[in-house]
C-alpha cells in the first residue's frame, strides 16, 4: 500500500485500518470491538482486548528467540560509564522488581510516581509497573518538588520510586531532599518510597531510614509473569502544561498505544527489528516514553539511553559519537540539541571523526524546526532531518513523513503531511475550514486514532473543556498552522499560554501566578519571546503594588529563585522588566500578544480593542531602558 491509499484508508475505513493493524501486535485475546465508546462517550479501542505492555516490549522477543539480542544501551558521558543489557537480562531485573512492586502490595489498577534520572532503572521502573498493570507517572528529574507534589496529590500513588542523585553535566542533584520535600508537602502520603542508590554522594545511608532500597528488594524479591491488562487499562499519566497553573494529567491506553507505536516504527520511522534507533529525550517527557521506551522496544529495536547533553558532555561531537558507537539506523531529538551543537561546532569539524555511515535518518520534534537548522545539519551530516509534529496528548505522530518506503519528500520549514488516523482541518475562529496558506487553528476530526489521549485523569469535564469544547467533533490542539496546496502543514506556534523552552513544555499561567505571588507585584504578564538557542524564553512583565519601593534587581532576584524554586530550573526565567502598566482590552483582557510582539521587536498592528494606544511606546521606552 502507498502512502496516499494508506491515509485514505485510515480516514475511510477506520475500523478495518486499525483492526488490521492491531494485528501486527501479540494479544492474549484480540479484540472484537474495534471502535465504541466509554461512559462519557468519547471513543475508546480495542476495548475487550487483553495484552501486556511489557510482555510486548520484553518477553515476546525473549520467546521468538532474540533473548541475547542488546534490547537496551546506558551510555553516560557524565559519570564515563557504559552498560548493555540483552533482552533476558531486562526480564530479569523488570520481573524481579515487578515482584519486589507487588510483594509491597501494589496491583493493577494503582498508580506509581517514578521520579529518576536518565539510568536503566527508570526504564526498568517504568516496564515492571506496566507488567503487574501498575499505572506509572514518570516525572522529569529537574522539577522541583511543587511539581512533584502537584502530581502526588492527583494520581495518589501507592509507590514513589526514586534514585539518590542525577547529574546536570558536572552538577550532582540530589534527589531525596527533593523527595523528602515533596512528601512533607503532599496532601497524601505516599507508602512506598523505593530508591535505587547511584553511590555517588557520600553518607547517603541515613536518609535512608524508612526508605525501601531498590537493590535489596529487587534481590529478595521473586520474578513475576505478565499481567493481562484490558486494552483500556491506562499504561501511565503524563502530566503536561496547560492553559491553567494545574497541569493535566493526560491517561493513555494500552492496546491503541501499543498498535500505534508498532505503526509508528514501522511506517513513519523506517526502522526495521533489530536496529539500533535512539529518541535522545529524558523518559520525563512523551517522547521518551514512546520513543526511548515502548516503541523502539515493541519494534524490537536496540533502544539508547543517553545521561548527558548535546554539547559539553564532553564536546559537541556526543551525539555523533554515539551514533557511530552503537550503529544507530535513525536517531530523534529536538532542534534546539542541534542548534546547540551548531552554535558549538558551526563547521561541523567534530562530525568528521566519526564513521556516520550505518546513519539514514534524523528526526526532529518538540517544537519549530528553523530552516538555517534544518540546513546546517543536512550539510554538516548529511542524512534526511525529517521534522514531525506532535503532542503529548497525542502520545505518538500527527503530522510528519511516511518514510518505510524511502519514497518522500521534504519541505524546509514544514512539519509533514496529516498521518494515517489524523483526519486534519485548518479552521478560522468560526469553525470554517480554511483555504490553502491562510493562517487558522488547526483541529482534528474526531474520532483520534489509537495511541491518543483517553482524557484527563479523573477529570473528564476539564479534557471536554480543553479540548472538545471548541469546535463540536473536533479536537482542538492549541497549534496554528497553515496547510499548502500539496498537503503539507506549517506549525504557526501555540495559540494559548504554553510556551516551548529548548523543548520543554511549559505553561505562562503557571508562572504568573507564582510572579503574582510576590509581595510587591500587583499584576504581571509572562510570555514566551524568541531564543536563537532555546526557541523561547519565558519573560515576565511585571506592575508594582502602589507604595512598593523594591528595586528592579531585587524584585528579578526574587522571581527567579521563586520560579526556580516552585517549578524547577528549567522554566529558565531570567528577565523581570516593571513596567507602570499592561497593555489592556477595553474589557480589561491583558494583551499578551502586543507584549511578546513587542519584546521580539517585530511589526504589529495596533489591536482594536486596545484601552490606551499610548501604552505600547511607553512599553518599547521602557524595553530600551531594560535591555541596554
Ligand atoms: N535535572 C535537574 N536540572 C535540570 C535537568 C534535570 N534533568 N534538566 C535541565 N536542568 C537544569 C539545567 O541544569 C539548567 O540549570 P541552570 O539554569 O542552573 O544552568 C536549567 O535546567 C535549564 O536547562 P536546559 O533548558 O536544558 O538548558 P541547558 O543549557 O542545560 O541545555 C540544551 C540546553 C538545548 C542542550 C538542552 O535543553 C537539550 O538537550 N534539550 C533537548 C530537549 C529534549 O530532548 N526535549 C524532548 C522533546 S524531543
Ligand atoms: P509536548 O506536548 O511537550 O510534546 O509539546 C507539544 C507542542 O510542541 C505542540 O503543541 C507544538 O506547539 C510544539 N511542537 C511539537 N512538535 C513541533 C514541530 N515539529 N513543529 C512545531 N511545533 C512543534
Amino acid at each position: 500500500m502507498n502512502e496516499d491509499t494508506l491515509y485514505r484508508k485510515s480516514i475511510e475505513d477506520k475500523e478495518s485500518f486499525w483492526k488490521e493493524q492491531a494485528q501486527s501486535i501479540q494479544w492474549f485475546e484480540f479484540p472484537t470491538r474495534i471502535l465504541s465508546k466509554d461512559n462519557n462517550n468519547y471513543t475508546q479501542w480495542f476495548s475487550d482486548g487483553k495484552l501486556n505492555m511489557c510482555y510486548l516490549c520484553i518477553d515476546k522477543h525473549i520467546e521468538d528467540g532474540f533473548g541475547e539480542q542488546i534490547a537496551i544501551i546506558y551510555d553516560s558521558p557524565v559519570t564515563n560509564y557504559k552498560q548493555k543489557f540483552t533482552f533476558n537480562e531486562a526480564k530479569e531485573e523488570i520481573s524481579k522488581l515487578a515482584g519486589g512492586l507487588a510483594s509491597l502490595g501494589l496491583k493493577k489498577g494503582d498508580t506509581a510516581v517514578i521520579y529518576m534520572p536518565m539510568i536503566p532503572q527508570t526504564l526498568f521502573a517504568m516496564l515492571a509497573c506496566a507488567r503487574i498493570g501498575v499505572i506509572h507517572n514518570v516525572v522529569f528529574g529537574g522539577f522541583a518538588p511543587h511539581e512533584l507534589v502537584v502530581r502526588i496529590d492527583d494520581c495518589k500513588p501507592k509507590a514513589l520510586i526514586t534514585a539518590t542523585a542525577g547529574i546536570e553535566i558536572t552538577k550532582i542533584i540530589p534527589y531525596l531532599p527533593l523527595v523528602e520535600k515533596a512528601i512533607e508537602l503532599a496532601q497524601d502520603k505516599v507508602d512506598n518510597i523505593i530508591v535505587y542508590n547511584r553511590k555517588l554522594i557520600d553518607n547517603q545511608q541515613e536518609m535512608f531510614d524508612g526508605l525501601i532500597d531498590y537493590e535489596e528488594l529487587i534481590q529478595k524479591s521473586k520474578p513475576v509473569d505478565c499481567v493481562p491488562v484490558k486494552s483500556t487499562h491506562p499504561l501511565y499519566l503524563l502530566y503536561t502544561s496547560g492553559t491553567t497553573g494545574k497541569p493535566k494529567g493526560i491517561t493513555r491506553d494500552t492496546g491503541g498505544y501499543a498498535t500505534a507505536l508498532q505503526f509508528s516504527m514501522k511506517y513513519i520511522y523506517g526502522i526495521d527489528p533489530g536496529e539500533t534507533y535512539w529518541a535522545a529525550s529524558d523518559f520525563g517527557w512523551a517522547v521518551g516514553h514512546s520513543f526511548s521506551v515502548y516503541g523502539p522496544l515493541i519494534n524490537r529495536n536496540t533502544t539508547i539511553i543517553f545521561e548527558g547533553k548535546p554539547v559539553m558532555t564532553p564536546d559537541a561531537g556526543t551525539f555523533w559519537r554515539i551514533i557511530s558507537e552503537y550503529k544507530v539506523a535513525a536517531m530523534f531529538t529536538a532542534p534546539t540539541a542541534i542548534r546547540a551543537i551548531k552554535k558549538e561546532d558551526p563547521n561541523g569539524e567534530l562530525v568528521k571523526k566519526y564513521d556516520l555511515s550505518n546513519f539514514k535518518k534524523q528526526f526532529l520534534a518538540g517544537e519549530r524546526c528553523d530552516v538555517a537548522t534544518l540546513d546546517w545539519f543536512t550539510k554538516h551530516i548529511g542524512v534526511p532531518a525529517i521534522d514531525h509534529w506532535w503532542q503529548t496528548e497525542s502520545g505518538w505522530p500527527m503530522l510528519g513523513l511516511m518514510t518505510y518506503d524511502n519514497n518522500y519528500q521534504i519541505k524546509r520549514a514544514s512539519a509533514g503531511k496529516p498521518i494515517p488516523g489524523y483526519d486534519i482541518k485548518i479552521f478560522d475562529e468560526n469553525g470554517l475550514e480554511l483555504d490553502p496558506h491562510h493562517e487558522g487553528f488547526l483541529v482534528i476530526k474526531l474520532p483520534l486514532p489509537p495511541g491518543a489521549l483517553l482524557g484527563i485523569w479523573n477529570d473528564y469535564h476539564r479534557f471536554e473543556n480543553s479540548y472538545l469544547s471548541q469546535y463540536n467533533g473536533y479536537y482542538f490542539s492549541g497549534d496554528g498552522a497553515i496547510q499548502d496546496e500539496d498537503g503539507y502543514i506549517f506549525i504557526t506556534g501555540r495559540v494559548d499560554d504554553v510556551i516551548n523552552v529548548a523543548g520543554h513544555r511549559l505553561s505562562t499561567s503557571e508562572m504568573e501566578e507564582i510572579v503574582s505571588s510576590h509581595p510587591d507585584v500587583a499584576e504581571c504578564a509572562v510570555v514566551g519571546i524568541d531564543d536563537h538557542l532555546k526557541g523561547q524564553i519565558p519573560f515576565a512583565t511585571v506592575v508594582l503594588k502602589n507604595g512598593s519601593t523594591i528595586s528592579e534587581e531585587n524584585l528579578e532576584r526574587d522571581i527567579v529563585k521563586m520560579v526556580r524554586e516552585k517549578i524547577g530550573a528549567v522554566a529558565c526565567l531570567k528577565n523581570v522588566m516593571v513596567v507602570k502598566r499592561l497593555p489592556k482590552t477595553r474589557s480589561g483582557k491583558i494583551l499578551r500578544k502586543l507584549i511578546r510582539t513587542l519584546l521580539d521587536e517585530k511589526d504589529f498592528q495596533v489591536p482594536s480593542t486596545i484601552d490606551d494606544e499610548k501604552i505600547i511606546t511607553e512599553i518599547q521606552e521602557k524595553i530600551k531602558v531594560y535591555r541596554s
